[in-house]
This record gives C-alpha cells, structure tokens and sequence, in this order.
C-alpha cells in the first residue's frame, strides 16, 4: 500500500481581515507551531485580503500580507479561509477553490443559507471541504455535534439563542430597562453585531442560522428564505414587564421542528419560563437547546459572536480539515444536502402557545364570551389572569367605560387556530384592544 505523500507546508489564503479575520491572522502567527503540531504540517498564511489597505491592523501580523486582490490568493492556496461575509464577491471566490479542491473555510451563514448545498455539493465533486462550525452560534461546537454525534438518533427539535447582539439588547432591557440604541451602539463596538445590525434585530441573522441548523438536524437543505422570521424591533418595556409578571422572560428563539409531514422553521421574540434553561442565558451568549429521540435533551452554550471567540471555531475547522488533508483521509459526506430531508412547511402548521394580553370591557360575562372565542377554534387555556388596566385609564375614561388587562396563556395548539383566534378576538365587541401576542416555548 502507498503512504500519503505527507506536504511540506499548507498554504492559507484569508479573504477578511476584520473582527474575526484579524483575530485568524494573529492566532495562526502566533501559534503557528501549536497548529503545525496538530496538523503534522505547518500551516503557511500566504496573504489577507481587505477592502481597503488604508485601515489600523492586527499588529502581530506582518503588514506585507494584506492586499486588495482576493481573486490572485484563492488561485493557488490549499486551505481558504472566507471572513469577509455577505453574498459576492465571497461567493464566487469559494467556488473558485472549491473548483480546485481546495479546503473551504467560513464563518459566512448568509451565504450558506442560500448556496450552502451547492457548494458543499461542487465541494464533493472536486474533492475539497467546506466547513462552516463558525456560521452557527460562533464558538460553540454544534453543527459537527449535529452531524455526527447525532448522527445515529432521530432529533426531533432544535430551538436556540442564535444571535448575541438581540440577546444582550433583550438582556440589558429585562435587567438594568437599558434603552434600546444604547444598547445596540454598545454590542456593535463590542464586536457583536454584523456590519449592518439590522440583520440581528430583525431577525434574518438566527434566522440563516435555523436554515443551517435544520438541515445538519433533519437532513435536505434548508434557506433562509423558508424560515419565517420576525426580529425584536416591535418588544416594549410593557412586553418584558408582562412576561415578568407571567414569570417568563423575553428572547429571541430560533427553532427548527420536526413535524410528521415536513419541518416547521421559524425565528420570533418568544416567552420563556424563567426556570427554562435558555431562560439562563445572558448578555451576547448563545445556547443551542437540542431534543432528540434516545439522547433527550441537550444544552449547548458559549459565547455566540466575538472576533477571538469565532477565530476559534474557524480554526478548529481548519486544523480538522488540514489534517485530513495530510493524512489523505477522505472527507466525511454531509447529512445536509446528501438526502432529500423534509420539506419546509408554512408557519400555519407550527404548533406552539401563546401569551394574548387583551384590553377588556370590565362588566359581566365578558370573561365567558372571550373564553368562548378560544373553544369554538379548539384552543385550550391554560391559565387566564385579570389585573387593573392602570395604564390605559385614560383611553378608558375618554371612551366613557371601564376597562381590565387580560392576561391568557394557551396551551400548545396550531398556529392556524391561534391565529384565528386573535382575529376572532379583534373582532369581538368587548375586547377594546388585542395589547400584545407572543409565543411561549419551553413549558
Ligand atoms: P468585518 O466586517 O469586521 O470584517 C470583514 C472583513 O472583510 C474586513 O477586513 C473587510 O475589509 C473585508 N472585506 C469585506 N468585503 C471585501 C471585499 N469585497 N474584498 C476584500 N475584502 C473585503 O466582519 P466580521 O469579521 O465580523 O465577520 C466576518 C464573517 O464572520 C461574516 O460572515 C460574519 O457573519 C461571520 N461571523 C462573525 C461573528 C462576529 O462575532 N463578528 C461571529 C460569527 C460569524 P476592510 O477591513 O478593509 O473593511
Ligand atoms: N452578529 C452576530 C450575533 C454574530 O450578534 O450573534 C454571530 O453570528
């Protein structure tokens, strides 16, 4: 039998020199011999690309290595590491290696929520790799759990914290009443938040996440735009004082769910009970929160974004793959994409509960016909709770009746009924206002 030809050295092209770029560029200077002794190879940073070579850089990293000329690094590196994020130019660059066989690398979820099986798919045609353990939740390890160590189970449910710039702004609103902006400036100068944070409020960042996640969960491929997504912009300080009362908290859920016939996938500010475990978690941390047939539940948690924290699991990518390079093993066969995998459901078909607060008329009877509107569609409740309606006394007296806050929580049924419901609710003479509808996961 022939040996592996073992290489000299591997050649890293790193298009991106950014919040995670730079932290790439300095770890894989600065423990270059870790990574040699890990691969059995040296690992060789042939050049970053960057916009514009005018900006402050990393000063561990020798200055000669930048350029503005991505398409000439791709052409002859073995391991291309992609930090640039957003669609083109860095979509045709990967495709430029992976033609090649390179090993790919990224940290790009917008991109592998829409092309992502066809470039793993051109990634096996010419035996390269790509890998994208970054993309998802930063540095915690959960689409190489997803693909292999669950591998021999059935997962039922994935539901997480996906996006660290909403969790901290939800965070600092439930705890210190922060204000939203403050907030907002202070997670994009932590790092957090994407070049454009509207992709984090509103919701499209977890929600490429949750295309990512469903197909490493259920098999097939999923895109972002089979996800259905609302982001945080429209949560008040009446919505997380409303959940404290109810002893829930507000987040930000990504959540991919396995029906009998297709998989229901969908991002939204959900209530959680605050004993839930991913009620716990905090400031810009991630958890991904797994249900699987034999294994049960599992709870993966870290810090979800950070230049240092993603350098780490893009590295981890790298060493893996550089390794198989050299020991010529061949590459493990995605799940997502290489079966057919369910098919994407409309979010009428969800099945979850919901907490409806109502501006009620306060006289007898009311309380039967609003219950009433909730039988007739086949929703059960599961508790119903009426309080003083103090901020809204005015609108009250300016309308010349009296008026109490409802608060009702549902137990899980069909979205298409709880929607049917609301409208029902909308509609009836006695209900003033419908205040606020929110999902509830995890009771
Ligand atoms: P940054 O905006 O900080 O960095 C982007 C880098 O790419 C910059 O160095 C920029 O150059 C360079 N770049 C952008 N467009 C081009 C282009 N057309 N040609 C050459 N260079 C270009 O992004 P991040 O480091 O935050 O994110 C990188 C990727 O990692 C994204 O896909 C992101 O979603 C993902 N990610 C980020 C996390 C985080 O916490 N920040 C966490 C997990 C994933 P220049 O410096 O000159 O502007
Ligand atoms: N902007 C993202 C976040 C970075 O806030 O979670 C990680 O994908």
């Amino acid at each position: 039998m022939t040996q592996p030809t073992i290489p000299t050295a591997l050649s890293v092209a790193l298009l991106g020199g950014g919040t995670v770029g730079s932290q790439v560029a300095r770890l894989l200077t600065e423990d270059a011999d870790l990574f040699a002794e890990r691969v059995g190879a040296p690992l060789h940073l042939t050049g970053i690309a960057v916009r514009s070579l005018d900006r402050p850089r990393q000063a561990a990293v020798d200055p000669a290595l930048y350029t503005t000329d991505a398409e000439a690094l791709v052409e002859d590196a073995d391991i291309v590491v992609e930090l640039m994020g957003g669609i083109e130019p860095a979509r045709s660059l990967i495709e430029r290696a992976l033609r090649r066989g390179a090993v790919v690398v990224t940290g790009n979820k917008a991109l592998l929520a829409r092309h992502g099986a066809q470039l793993s798919a051109l990634a096996a045609e010419h035996g390269g790799s790509l890998d994208g353990e970054a993309a998802v939740a930063a540095a915690i390890p959960i689409l190489r759990p997803l693909r292999d160590s669950l591998a021999g189970d059935r997962v039922h449910r994935v539901m997480g914290i996906l996006n660290g710039t909403t969790n901290f702004i939800l965070d600092r609103m439930d705890t210190d009443g922060a204000a939203y902006d403050e907030v907002l400036a202070e997670a994009q100068r932590l790092g957090y938040a994407e070049a454009d944070p509207t992709a984090d409020v509103q919701g499209h960042d977890a929600a490429a996440k949750v295309a990512i996640l469903a197909g490493l969960a259920f098999g097939g491929s999923f895109t972002i735009d089979q996800v259905d997504c609302t982001g945080i912009a429209a949560i008040t300080a009446q919505d997380s004082a409303a959940a404290a009362e109810a002893g829930l908290v507000v987040k930000l859920l990504g959540i991919a769910e396995r029906q009998v016939d297709g998989a229901v996938l969908r991002v939204h500010p959900t209530l959680v009970p605050r004993e839930h475990p991913l009620a716990a978690v905090r400031g810009a941390f991630n958890a991904v929160f797994v249900e699987a047939e034999n294994a049960g539940e599992l709870m993966f948690y870290g810090p979800g974004a950070g230049g240092r924290e993603t350098a780490s699991a893009v590295l981890g990518d790298v060493v893996t793959a550089a390794r198989h390079r050299v020991l010529g093993s061949a590459m493990r066969a995605d799940r997502a994409g290489a079966t057919a995998g369910p098919p994407a459901l409309p979010i009428t078909q969800a099945s979850t509960s919901e907490m409806i607060v109502l501006r009620v008329c306060d006289a007898p009877g009311v309380l039967r016909d609003v219950a009433a509107v909730f039988a007739e569609h086949d929703v059960s409740i599961e508790a119903m709770r009426q309080g003083p309606d103090a901020s809204d006394d005015a609108v009250a007296e300016a309308e010349g009746r009296s008026s109490v806050r409802l608060r009702v929580i549902t137990h899980r049924a069909p979205q298409a009924a709880l929607d049917a419901v609301v409208a029902d609710l909308s509609a009836a003479e006695s209900v003033y206002e419908v205040v606020s509808v929110l999902r509830v996961e995890g009771k």
